[in-house]
């Protein structure tokens, strides 16, 4: 990989690829069923009006997963952690997933587009809480204190992605962009290449594989984000 010029504001896109390592499935790896229900039944507002009880039970479930002491984050999230502390410039995380595995391994101000697992937000006040225990539809929301307000702060089928006023500006400052462990398969965060590239933006692309948008990146580094992610980083701070 060999850059024109040294960059001074990167923009990072991660998606689940980069979570993998710590034990957490990506979305294209579990065949669209979550134990025989489709996604759209547990990650839509018609499936949460359906069947609250269950869309809550799914997310209890990761969240337990995520709190359960055997999910820690990678030598990826590491890595980026490391290139906020010491590159000379900016370096923005914007990522797809839901954990806090990048909050985690001490990066700072990472915008969550899809929301976050440990959040939950009342439908009457529109205002998110942190939550770690589990939630029911007869929980009272610690808010208006009314049962069954409550929803997961994640973004569902059909609903607007979160902080893209701010994600926008980041793709309208950035010189060099990078996507880690993304499909390509969701939009808008699968057209944010195509953005940067229309204002001569560098691109790399670091994934296990090849993707739907593989062809929009100058550079694809292929393998594991944990190795892939740390030699990119070092090859920036050296
Ligand atoms: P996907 O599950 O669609 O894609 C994961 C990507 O990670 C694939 O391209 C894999 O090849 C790659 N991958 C897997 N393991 C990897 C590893 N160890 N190292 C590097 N790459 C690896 O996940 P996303 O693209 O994040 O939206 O999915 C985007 C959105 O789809 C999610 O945020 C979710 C879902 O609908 C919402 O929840 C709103």
């Amino acid at each position: 990989m060999k850059l024109n010029k040294k960059p001074k504001h990167i923009v990072i896109l991660t998606g689940a690829g980069i979570s993998a390592e710590s034990g957490i499935m990506t979305f294209r790896d579990s065949n669209g069923l979550w134990e025989n229900h489709s996604v759209y039944e547990v990650a839509s507002p018609d499936g949460f009006q359906r069947d609250p009880e269950l869309v809550h039970r799914f997310y209890n479930l990761r969240r337990q997963q995520l709190l359960s002491g055997e999910v820690h984050p990678n030598p990826a999230h590491l890595a980026l952690s490391k290139l906020q502390e010491k590159f000379n410039g900016i370096v923005t995380i914007i990522t797809q997933n839901v954990d806090d595995l990048h909050e985690r391994s001490g990066s700072r101000n990472v915008i969550h587009m899809h929301g976050e697992l440990l959040k939950m937000r009342c439908i009457e006040t529109g205002r998110s809480l942190t939550i770690k225990k589990d939630i029911h539809a007869t929980t009272p929301c610690p808010c208006c204190l009314k049962e069954g307000n409550l929803r997961p702060h994640i973004v569902w089928f059909g609903e607007r992605p979160m902080h893209m006023d701010k994600i926008d500006t980041e793709l309208h400052s950035c010189d060099l962009f990078v996507a880690i462990g993304t499909s390509g398969h969701v939009y808008p965060a699968a057209m944010f290449v195509d953005t940067a590239r229309e204002r001569g933006v560098q691109t790399i692309e670091i994934n296990l594989e090849s993707t739907q948008i593989s062809d929009s990146f100058d550079f694809h580094l292929v393998g594991n984000a944990s190795v892939e992610t740390e030699k990119f980083v070092e090859e920036l701070l050296t």
